[in-house]
């Protein structure tokens, strides 16, 4: 069992307000921080979001703006901000890399290491700059003179820079992204960074003319210079936590990072020069990068002059919150590109959460306010075993010991507890995130079956013991659903322990719930949409 957890997304560039693919990158690590919550005591829980304030591209946004710009920044950094608290974000911090107290000291501190392990040095080196990368790319990055992700002419630059020697870390990286002690997550992640050290890496530029780049952090001891935006950026990880001050109690309980998320695009930042810097000023790397794919618009890629950008604002305005985790989670798979449109959004929101969820939910509740004024109590072991669940979880077979021989089936708790918890954790660990919630919902479609199979409407007449017995065990997995959701739901899965009157602040007691209270809701929990 992990005894912390230290997550962060990457910090955004504040250009313009949020999108879709930011809000997705802040979800999944959310979800993520929210399930080691529920695993590993809440103070050990450290998960981190930010922006990324200077370079070239916040300060040519401002410029079109006509704004000065820190207004500027400022404006879009409150957007970051109030879209978080829209979407439950539960960030424990949020770093600024304006923030001089709190970020600069580090960002110097930790240049002034690589430069003691005599890995900074002044060059001159022609080069071609695309902002939108906030990087040099090379000629190979090019398709028609432009850049290959943002469709721009990179800028010809040549100036005097500081140089970071990435060069002496490759081989160095390689091995521990082979044997895992850097997990990259998917493995063809993994592999395309290893195939890019297994090439080398040249040195990076590590700095800008102070003259060009000013809205930056100088080079210590060397005013006239700005240190680059990635190397700025990057050492938000450590900033956050205090590192190179008085006040370095978090970066003592937390460093190295257990996980960070990013994107396809910014990976290899993450996967070579981060670690490079890490090494060269001696400090242990982080765990795991898990690196996800890209969200598409109706299989294009979201562009202003499309016209298919989706504004998360109006999103969460129009489907709420919860509708729009639910959706990032469920739909997409954090490995690969994933597509949004609107029919695929309603589909899944009528079929996964009004009909499934939600109705599910309501109806048990009201059996139980109907024929047992709302109090149900479990029943005798013995009575149990006459409604048991005829599941039908093929592909969890080789974690069932007792079911695997018995055609009839086991109790409802028994089959949470061996093996929906088991092969939900399982994926979580893994971070795919879609399979165990379509593990949960698979789960729901035979709770449902389990209510056909005994017809509880039915049975009441015939047999109150037995009724109970049905009733007790679908409260039992709506509320064992409640918990497994609340990682992505989290206001959902209150909402459900509410109405079964189960407290939300502790974890599930051991042996489960013996008694369940209704309070019926005053709305149902999805309404439909057509
Ligand atoms: N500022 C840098 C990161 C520095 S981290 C030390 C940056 N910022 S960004 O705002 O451009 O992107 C932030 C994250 O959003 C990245 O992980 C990126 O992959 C993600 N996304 C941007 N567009 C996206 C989609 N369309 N879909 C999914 N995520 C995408 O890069």
């Amino acid at each position: 069992m992990k005894e912390k957890f230290y997550i962060t997304t990457p910090i955004y560039y504040t250009n313009a307000s949020p999108h879709l693919g930011h809000l997705y990158t802040t979800v999944l690590a959310d979800v993520l921080a929210r399930h080691s919550r529920q695993n590993i005591k809440e103070q050990n829980v450290f998960f981190l979001t930010g922006t990324d304030e200077h370079g070239a591209k916040n300060v040519k946004a401002a410029e079109k703006a006509g704004k000065n710009i820190k207004e500027f920044i400022d404006e879009n950094v409150a957007k970051f901000q109030e879209l978080w608290q829209k979407l439950d974000i539960s960030n424990d911090d949020f770093i600024r890399t304006s923030d001089q107290k709190k970020h600069w000291p580090t960002v110097q501190f930790l240049w002034k290491k690589l430069e003691e392990a005599g890995d900074i040095y002044k060059g001159n080196y022609p080069g071609l700059y695309c902002v939108g990368c906030e990087a040099f790319i090379t000629k190979k990055d090019l398709v028609d003179g432009k850049c290959r992700d943002h469709d721009q002419k990179p800028e010809l630059i040549e100036e005097e820079n500081y140089f970071f020697r990435l060069s002496k870390y490759t081989k160095k990286i390689e091995p521990l992204i082979k044997n895992n002690e850097l997990r990259i997550i998917p493995e063809t992640r993994k592999n395309e960074i290893l195939a890019l050290l297994k090439e080398g890496l040249e040195d990076v530029s590590f700095s800008r003319p102070a003259k060009d780049i000013s809205w930056g952090i100088s080079v210590p001891g060397d005013a006239s210079q700005t240190i680059y935006v990635w190397a700025d950026a990057l050492s938000n990880y450590l900033s956050a936590l205090g590192y190179g001050t008085a006040d370095n109690e978090k970066f003592k309980k937390f460093w190295p990072a257990d996980l960070h998320i990013v994107g396809k695009d910014i990976f290899r930042f993450h996967a070579a020069i981060w670690p490079a810097m890490l090494l060269s000023a001696k400090l242990p790397l982080p765990k795991a990068i898990l690196v996800h794919g890209f969200i598409t618009a109706g299989g294009k890629k979201m562009s202003k002059t499309l016209g298919n950008v989706v504004d998360p604002f109006d999103l969460v305005e129009e489907q709420g919150a919860e509708a729009v985790r639910f959706y990032l989670a469920k739909a997409i798979s954090p490995f690969e590109d994933g597509d949004f449109t609107e029919e695929k959004f309603k589909k899944i929101y009528n079929g996964d959460l009004a009909n499934g969820l939600g109705n599910f939910v309501s109806r048990v509740a009201a059996m139980i306010a109907q024929y047992f004024n709302g109090i149900i109590s479990k029943p005798d072991d013995s009575i149990l075993a006459k409604v048991p669940f005829l599941h039908s979880f093929k592909s969890l077979a080789h974690l069932d010991n007792q079911t695997n021989e018995k055609v009839e089936g086991f109790s409802i708790p028994y089959t949470i507890e061996n093996l929906i918890r088991p092969e939900y954790e399982k994926l979580m660990e893994g971070f795919e995130l879609h399979s165990a919630l379509n593990l949960v919902w698979q789960f729901l479609a035979e709770l449902d079956k389990y209510v056909q199979d005994y017809q509880p409407f039915k049975l009441i007449k015939t047999d109150q013991e037995k009724t109970q017995a049905v009733l007790w065990s679908l409260a039992f997995g709506a509320v064992s659903v409640a918990w497994l959701i609340k990682p992505f739901l989290p206001e959902t899965g209150d909402k459900i322990l509410k109405i079964f009157g189960v407290p939300s602040t502790d974890n599930p007691p051991a042996g489960g719930w013996q008694e369940f209270k209704i309070t019926l809701p005053k709305e149902s929990l999805f309404p439909r949409k057509d």
